[in-house]
């Protein structure tokens, strides 16, 4: 029997209230928890009064395998993931070949199987021309759609096609929204520009307010559960304000929250992605879309490419940062600096990504919920240095930024995964599974 246990903590209840005492794992589950269990473990943490979150569930990743694997990997990715108190992850099918084929599904698992050290979750992609396995490929958080193209060569950009997908089954489907056709006449007029800068330009605010407004009337007429990545601009938190059915979610990135297009100044293509960083009123009102329910988590969008890729000139340079390790201590600065609360951080990254998905017992510190945990330290700042970057790609586009709340220990499954800087060696995830 594999038991844990982690004592004196403060432990963040779902209200974002915290208890001082014990968690008692057993088996991958909290068995026990109170203000000081008399029992024997095979492995003690002692908390020392740091905080004990449920771990955070990143729903949106790209770990490049198959096929990029010189950028990231299932198991470099997902060791940057504990590194950020990241337990379960949800990744992205634009990998070569796509996972667009059962086929190419079963062989990821197989590849997570044997190397993720977080628990692992994978979206099926759309193309024109898979509609026949869209709803039957198990087991899948999802559907991915990109409406605009990005890395890769998934592209459903046709209303026909879109129509067919949405009016078809009853899986969640996940959209990136951007307008491909106006993305295209964009970039020939502005085509004499090199800048980086230029990329917020091209897919400009409008391309991402057409694309989310077409998912969402597709969503309206067939009832179709939809989810929106990485929602980026003011005009769609005010479109989603208005008008939201229930069946709908969307989600903010902190890249999206705590960069905008003045960091181009420094950061050049580091920070060109897919929809663009905005301007600071995106920023704020994202901050105020999460803050009023009308967005309902955070996830990341990791998209690692190499910082020699990063340094060619625009438009050469792939579009994507890193930021699976980061995002957790991103954000709990940002709560320190009283931007956010404590409870709603367990619902945008722990609970929140949870019941969009449907993934049972993962996201809240609770008897019988599973062991997975991250213990993190608010006293002490840290820098994010690309040195110390887990992730293959090595480098962060936070380098530099003093943050607290780094993850000490990250517990999956009841075992310790990551402690105190390193990986234990030899210890898996598990696949998600979700209700139907
Ligand atoms: O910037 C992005 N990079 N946006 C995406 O949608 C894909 C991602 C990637 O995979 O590189």
């Amino acid at each position: 029997m594999t038991t844990l246990i982690i004592r004196n903590a403060q432990i963040a209840l779902e209200d974002g209230s915290t208890q001082e005492g014990d968690v008692y794992c057993e088996n991958g589950r909290i068995s026990k928890i109170g203000a000081s269990i008399d029992v024997k473990a095979k492995e003690t943490i002692d908390a020392n009064g740091r905080l004990l979150l449920p771990g955070v569930i990143d729903p949106q990743v790209h770990f490049r395998e198959p096929g990029k694997e010189y950028k990231e990997d299932l198991g470099s990715g997902s060791r940057a993931a504990v590194r950020g108190g990241v337990t379960s992850f949800l990744e992205m099918p634009n990998t070569s070949p796509a996972t667009s084929t059962q086929a190419a599904l079963d062989d990821k698992l197989r590849r997570a199987s044997e190397k993720c050290v977080a628990n692992y979750g994978f979206f099926i992609g759309a193309t024109p021309g898979n509609l026949d396995i869209l709803n039957t490929a198990t087991p899948v958080c999802g559907i991915k759609i990109f409406m605009g193209s990005s890395t890769g060569d998934l592209l459903v950009n046709k209303e026909k096609d879109l129509d067919r997908i949405f009016g078809n089954g009853e899986r969640l489907i996940a959209v990136h929204a951007e307008d491909e056709d106006r993305i295209k006449q964009r970039q020939q007029q502005f085509a004499d520009r090199t800048d980086p800068a230029v990329h917020s330009e091209i897919r400009d605010n409008e391309t991402a307010r057409l694309a989310s407004e077409l998912a969402l009337t597709l969503s309206k007429k067939y009832q179709r559960r939809l989810h929106i990545l990485h929602l980026s601009t003011h005009e769609e938190v005010d479109m989603l304000r208005k008008d939201k059915p229930e069946w709908v979610t969307a989600e903010a990135l902190p890249n999206h929250l705590l960069l905008n297009v003045k960091d181009y100044e420094t950061k050049g293509a580091l920070v060109q992605m897919n929809p663009p960083i905005r301007h600071s009123q995106d920023n704020e009102a994202l901050w105020q879309g999460l803050k009023d329910g009308v967005l309902d988590f955070i996830a990341t969008d990791h998209a690692p490419h190499t910082l020699e890729e990063k340094r060619q000139s625009y438009p050469k340079t792939p579009s994507g940062m890193p930021g699976v390790e980061t995002s957790l201590p991103l954000m709990l600065t940002q709560m320190a600096k009283g931007k956010c609360t404590l409870a709603q951080i367990l619902k945008w990254m722990c609970y929140g990504p949870a019941q969009a998905y449907r993934i049972p017992h993962k996201g809240k510190i609770l008897e019988g919920w599973d062991a997975d945990l991250t213990l993190v330290d608010m006293s002490r700042r840290h820098p994010v240095l690309n040195e110390e970057i887990f992730s293959r790609s090595g480098w962060s586009p936070f380098h530099g930024w003093e943050l607290t709340g780094w993850p000490s220990y990250t517990v999956v499954g009841g075992r310790i995964v990551f402690d105190n800087g390193s990986i234990r060696e030899g210890i898996l995830g598990q696949p998600l599974s979700y209700l139907s």
